[in-house]
């Protein structure tokens, strides 16, 4: 075989070549299955053995090169193709300038948000989104709160002229989770809250909270220890304690306020924890009986835990912010300064 006419007559080819239909067909002629390169190699058993190192070597080489050149081209063509439709189509102009390389930043709560939903979904929670508008029931009565209750008046309500309400709380949503999933099942449910506060650089009307549930046989508020110190580790990239110091809501029983050990100061004592060591971080405990019996799931045989923390109040924390009203501010420099 003499190669050096096959590698001239390949060169020829190639330098014809102006298609990408005319890269197919050499494809096809030269190193398809049956092509005249891959029968080079078919031909080396009539080559004498003495000879045959060598001539497959060769083979070889021209296999890797032809390949090579038709990889290139085939990009060349593709690129010159793009090209000309792209100047042969009135509805693009590619000779304006570009517009900048300004990109955007998501917002500090998505980012965190986006963090606390990996980490429970990775540890088999549902993640579920609710309504913005919630009804008396699922606000209050559902939550073990009836009419006249003074707990009504630890959350200034905004009510809509139907009787129902801008969700005060994530926990408006419990008696739907447990409804749809119960009676065993994990989920956590953010949202976003309205309440009718006096703006302040810790009160906002609109804040985002993230509740939790977990409802099955053998729940205890060991397994919620355990889950949010999972969830604190994870976005604050260090080892987090928690505390449980009594608390009262009528959604649980019994109810618990959770600290997080100071993550500016670890724990040692700093302005944020007013030197204590400790941030309130949420209000949790076991759920109230009655609250699992509305959501239709029988208390007699399954409990479970529940919590409820500011999501806003985390991206406080997480990013060392001390006036929660920059989230809403819409000052998009401010914002993208969060880091
Ligand atoms: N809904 C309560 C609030 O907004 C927070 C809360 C406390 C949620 C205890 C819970 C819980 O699920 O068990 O203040």
């Amino acid at each position: 075989m003499d190669t050096k006419k096959l590698r001239a007559e390949i060169e020829a080819a190639i330098t014809a070549i102006k298609t990408i239909e005319d890269c197919n067909a050499f494809h096809q002629k030269y190193l398809g299955k049956s092509g005249v390169v891959s029968g080079l190699m078919g031909s080396l058993r009539d080559i004498a053995p003495e000879m045959r190192g060598a001539a497959g070597a060769e083979f070889n080489a021209i296999k890797r090169d032809t390949e090579s050149r038709l990889f290139k081209l085939q990009e060349e063509i593709r690129v010159r193709e793009i090209n000309e439709k792209l100047m042969n189509d009135a509805r693009v102009d590619i000779t304006l300038p570009d517009l900048g390389r300004d990109v955007g930043n998501l917002h500090p709560i998505t980012r965190v948000l986006r963090e606390v939903e990996a980490v429970f979904g990775s540890m088999g929670f549902y993640v579920e989104d609710g309504p913005e508008i919630a009804t008396e029931f699922e606000n209050f009565e559902s939550l073990n709160i009836p009419k006249n209750h003074p707990a009504r008046d630890m959350q200034d309500t905004f009510w809509l002229s139907n009787g129902s309400v801008l969700k005060t709380h994530t926990s408006a949503s419990q008696n739907r989770m447990l409804k749809k999933y119960g009676p065993e099942f994990s989920a956590i449910f953010p949202g976003r809250c309205y309440r009718n506060e006096n703006l302040d650089a810790s009160h906002e009307m609109a804040f985002f909270q993230v509740e939790g549930m977990m409802v099955g046989r053998d729940i205890s508020i060991a397994n919620l220890i355990y889950f949010m110190r999972q969830m604190l580790a994870a976005v604050f990239k260090k080892d987090v304690k928690v505390r449980l110091r009594p608390g009262f809501f009528p959604f649980t029983e019994p109810s618990f306020e959770l600290d997080a050990s100071c993550v500016f100061c670890d724990a040692k004592g700093c302005s944020v924890c007013k030197k204590s060591g400790w941030v309130e971080f949420c209000g949790c405990g076991m759920i109230h009986p009655r609250v699992l019996e509305m959501g239709g799931v029988n208390p007699t045989e399954y409990q479970g835990f529940a919590f409820g923390f500011g999501l806003t109040r985390l991206a406080m924390l997480k990013y060392g912010v001390d006036d929660v009203r920059v989230f809403n501010s819409g000052n998009l420099e401010a914002l993208a300064a969060i880091k």
